[in-house]
């Protein structure tokens, strides 16, 4: 018997067997709600340049700021409710800061402390510094820490790159503003890179760290390529789980003057790694881009198991619309990286640089997955290997890239080509948009899918630097038609999504027949939902799984039947048993004799074994009608109030028998 494992084949996962035994797998999923784990726990400097940055995952925060002078410091962080008259209760927490000498140019010192223990669903204060000198108040929330969320995407604020850095800050601001105002409830501001113009100009540093906003949600740093060539971008942005080795810097020296480094988190269900681009060849004394992929296959081996997703982030888009689509670094960058990220099975990869908005076809090893996929779909059904790459405009309006021309260098690997279906596009990209306003990028993370949307947040109006400065000839957005909130690309990514949803196949050497089973439709994540608590003595969810259509025309009237069991539900290193779920198989469209096999508690109620051993769903005697049948059944989950919360997920692996 041969086996074999499909991540999942295009759109619709159908597998028509020969006789014999077949296997698939169903993703089943369900989230518990409950209680949440504990919360751990003057001088002359002035204070500056605060900014909340994410941690290593949802229960940290990390300060970073600028101090004029070189005195112990600390983070002091209280529930928003336990403050009284804006003062902080005795005994707040406290997070000891640690940091160094700024350079020359940027002065004075700079520090930093990661804030942890955080609980869920809690407004906090914070304020750094020192008894008698501290800095003001501000304050970031907490949400659940299991389930669902957005963040949001921001390309290139580059503040400075107008020439005009007021109108760049304004433009940023605006940004901020329009985009949390749309969606107060997005949990991270990913950076796109190029924070300012000029690497080490604290005058741009100022005005980009100048929205409050960034001291009330977390930002989750990239650098770009003009960040690189000082220290002020590590100085200001101190980042989790951050690699420094020489081989992740352009010049391969992390105590030189360039700053550097790759590094990874966990928010929720997405492992994000983000990555210095700027180092992608040896010759500088850096690794190149081979130890971005050393350090991403190291990543996603040792963490990729704790998470549903795996978002890349990194400057220099290698599958853009403009200016840089063609440039020589990036095709370096496009031949070295789409082979590994298909293979290490990266869901999405955020991209900067191109100050143009784009969103690739499904990508695997370098080359459309799908030639059908048309462009603009609105939903995209990557199998294994597929990876979108989005590439965000830029978020203040500093400066925009047009659009350029395909030309003749073929539609794979390095080149350049037209697409077929749309020869004015790149062929590798599936959306392409340059209108001259501001835009971000918002991604909601659901169980079963992503949702990738590029809004407007500004018109042609100001603030919007390059067009008001005339750095741009023209700009082609109305205010009535695409107004602030307008939706410039929305696309669904239901991507394979690891091991808990993939579809595996055992294909057995069988003789030819023409018995054979699919799953009825897309094979998409069977979501039973928030389990709710009964009255304090166990959590139950419901659901159906997705059918399962059978089709039997053999002369022979063989019997045959459908049977399945469930992993372990799993979250993380949590997990419970399958035998907590039980089913009622029925027969939803009757033919090939089917008859539905009996219904199995869960272990809840009797103790048994449930679905965690082989149970019928379905089958057909000797001498039954030839046709097709459709078969599904009831889900019925009942589970201790013992079991701690999380998403958990397991894998329904279904059986075909026939004789
Ligand atoms: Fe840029």
């Amino acid at each position: 018997m041969k086996a074999r494992t499909s991540k999942r084949a295009s759109g619709l996962a159908r597998r028509r067997m020969a006789a014999g035994a077949t296997a698939a797998a169903l993703g089943l999923t369900m989230a518990l709600s409950g209680l949440a784990t504990p919360a751990s726990a003057a001088d002359p400097a002035t204070l500056s340049g605060i900014i909340l940055g994410v941690g290593a995952n949802e229960t940290q925060r990390i300060v970073t700021w600028y101090s004029s002078a070189d005195t112990v410091q600390k983070v002091q962080v209280a529930p928003t409710a336990s403050l009284v008259n804006g003062e902080f209760p005795a005994g707040a927490a406290t997070f000891d800061a640690i940091g160094g000498a700024n350079i020359a140019t940027s002065g004075g010192f700079n520090r930093h402390a990661t804030l942890s223990g955080l609980q869920e669903k809690i407004q906090y204060s914070y304020r750094v510094g020192s008894e008698g000198n501290w800095s003001p108040t501000y304050s970031f929330k907490t949400q659940d820490f299991e389930g669902d969320y957005d963040f949001l995407f921001y390309g290139d604020p580059q503040i400075g790159s107008s020439g005009n850095v007021a109108k760049d800050q304004a433009g940023w601001q605006d940004t901020l503003d329009v985009s949390l105002a749309a969606n107060p409830d997005a949990e991270l501001l990913v950076s796109g890179g190029d924070q300012v113009e000029t690497a080490n100009t604290e005058s741009q540093w100022t005005a980009f760290l100048a929205p409050d906003k960034l001291r009330q949600y977390p930002w989750a740093a990239t650098i770009g390529n003009h960040d690189v060539g000082g220290k002020a971008y590590e100085q200001h942005l101190f980042t989790p789980n951050t690699d420094r080795s020489g081989a992740l810097y352009g010049n391969g020296n992390p105590a030189g003057t360039q700053s550097g480094g790759d590094y990874w988190y966990i928010y929720k269900d997405v492992l994000f790694i983000d990555l210095n681009s700027n180092s992608y060849t040896t010759t500088s004394g850096g690794g190149g881009d081979a130890a971005h992929i050393a350090y991403v296959t190291d990543v996603i081996n040792q963490h990729g198991a704790e998470a549903k997703w795996t978002v890349l982030v990194y400057h220099h888009a290698i599958y853009s619309p403009a200016d840089h689509a063609k440039d020589g670094d990036n095709k370096v960058r496009r031949v070295d990286f789409p082979t590994a990220f298909s293979n290490l099975g990266v869901d999405l990869v955020l991209q900067g640089h191109d100050h143009s908005y784009s969103r690739s076809y499904e990508i695997k090893n370098g080359q459309k997955a799908n030639p059908a996929e048309q462009p603009g779909a609105a939903d995209v059904f990557p199998g294994p290997g597929g990876v979108i790459y989005v590439t965000g405009n830029s978020a203040s309006g500093s400066k925009y890239y047009d659009i350029t021309a395909p030309d003749n260098s073929g539609t794979s690997g390095a080149g350049n080509g037209a697409d077929p279906l749309n020869p004015n596009n790149y062929w590798y990209n599936s959306v392409q948009n340059q209108e001259h306003v501001r835009s971000y990028v918002k991604v909601q993370v659901r169980n079963d899918k992503l949702v990738v949307e590029n809004i407007r947040s500004g018109t042609c109006a100001a603030p919007n630097a390059a067009v008001e400065l005339g750095k741009v000839s023209w700009c082609n957005n109305t205010t009535a038609g695409q107004p602030v909130g307008s939706i410039v690309d929305k696309v669904t990514v239901h991507p394979y999504q690891g091991d808990g949803q993939s579809i595996q196949v055992s294909v057995p050497n069988a003789p030819p027949g023409e018995f054979g089973w699919t799953i009825d439709g897309y094979n998409g994540l069977v979501d039973l939902g928030t389990a709710v608590d009964n009255n304090g003595d166990y959590f139950a969810a419901t659901g159906q799984i997705n059918p399962i259509l059978v089709s039997d025309n053999r002369r022979s009237l063989a019997p045959w039947s459908i049977s399945a069991s469930t992993s372990d539900f799993r979250d993380a290193d949590k997990t419970f048993s399958g035998a907590y779920l039980g089913w009622t198989p029925k027969v939803l469209v009757a033919g090939a004799g089917a008859q539905a096999s009996g219904a199995v508690p869960s272990a809840y109620d009797d103790h048994g074994q449930g679905l965690s051993v082989s149970r019928g769903l379905g089958w057909a005697e000797q001498g039954h009608p030839k046709g097709t049948a459709r078969l599904g059944a009831d889900l019925d989950l009942k589970v201790p109030d013992s079991v701690d919360k999380g998403n958990y997920r397991s894998t329904l692996t279904i059986t075909a028998l026939s004789s």
